[in-house]
């Protein structure tokens, strides 16, 4: 007999996410409203796209994935996100004309993020941000297409914080202790990830949240949540367990490689349709009133 232990945070993730029920509250609801003001700005809904990077032309289509879900991100009104890659690709995804926030890799040359940022601040980004969970790999520092990753310290943060005027991210923050260095070296997002599981037995996002929450309460920083978020559902219980907003993953993938920007809109409008919905079943009839007492622990 095979030997096995669930160590796989995507598993655990879903799991806790799934574990979690929701009570009606109908009598005087009414119909929800998604609409959220975000970072001086304003969107269709709290629900974002996945920093994504290295995606390919689907069957053979003319633009990128990445280019593809940037342009359903713009007609569905929602903050758009991307990864790692060089200065022309993201200038062709500033082009779809989508509110974009770019997250930069944690490179060892320190020259390339600087680069990068700057770049990103000249070209009309939304924010610009590093996914700090990227800095390790299981020899020491990630290698990542060849390139090697550095090791990020708080004054490190606090120099990419003050390069440009864009408000900045930080990407997989995944404790209190995080949080708070974060908000400490002037970030304006977090977004609470373990980025797919990178590191086993990882805990999962929306069991970390409230303890998140309450540490950068009076704090101006946004939270946002990734991680197995696939429906409205998923996005309602990151709301209510205290997040500004939740960006869907891997589950926008399918729709991204046999639909191209109409798979990405259809799938996106209706991760909003179900938060509205479950919205109106909760008795929530904005974004901002959602709170956790309608939620059950299982
Ligand atoms: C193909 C692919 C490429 C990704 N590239 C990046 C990247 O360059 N930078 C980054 O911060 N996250 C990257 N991610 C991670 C996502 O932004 C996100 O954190 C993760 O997919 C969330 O988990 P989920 O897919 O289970 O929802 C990538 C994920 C995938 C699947």
């Amino acid at each position: 007999m095979e030997y096995t232990r669930i160590s796989d945070a995507n598993l655990l993730t879903e799991k806790y996410m799934d574990s979690i029920l929701l009570e009606e509250r109908l009598i005087d609801s009414k119909v929800a409203d998604t609409s959220i003001a975000f970072l001086g700005d304003h969107f269709a809904m709290p629900v974002m796209t996945p920093a994504f990077s290295h995606l390919k032309n689907y069957n053979g289509r003319e633009q990128s994935g990445l280019e593809e879900y940037s342009v359903a991100a713009r007609d569905c009104n929602i903050l758009n996100f991307c990864g790692m890659m060089e200065n022309a690709q993201f200038q062709q995804i500033m082009d779809t004309g989508a509110k974009t926030v770019r997250i930069v890799k944690p490179y060892a040359d320190a020259a390339k993020v600087k680069d990068q940022m700057q770049y990103a601040g000249s070209a009309g980004a939304f924010g610009i941000g590093m996914d700090i969970d990227h800095i390790f790999g299981e020899n020491g520092l990630d290698v990542v297409v060849g390139e090697t990753m550095g090791e990020q310290t708080f004054e490190m943060l606090q120099s990419y914080v003050e390069l440009t005027k864009l408000p900045f991210f930080v990407k997989g923050v995944l404790s209190v202790s995080d949080a708070l260095k974060s908000a400490d070296a002037g970030a304006k997002a977090i977004i609470v990830s373990h980025h797919h599981g990178r590191m086993p037995y990882a805990v999962p996002p929306l069991m970390i949240l409230p303890k998140i929450r309450e540490a950068l309460a009076g704090r101006d920083v946004k939270i946002i949540v990734d991680c197995g978020i696939a429906s409205g559902a998923d996005v309602f219980k990151a709301l209510a367990l205290g997040a500004d907003a939740a960006a869907v993953g891997r589950s926008m993938l399918p729709a991204l490689e046999t639909g191209g920007v109409e798979g990405v809109k259809d799938f996106l409008q209706n991760v909003g349709r179900e938060l509205a919905y479950i919205m109106s079943f909760t008795g929530f009839s904005r974004v901002s009133d959602i709170d956790d007492s309608v939620l059950h622990f299982t």
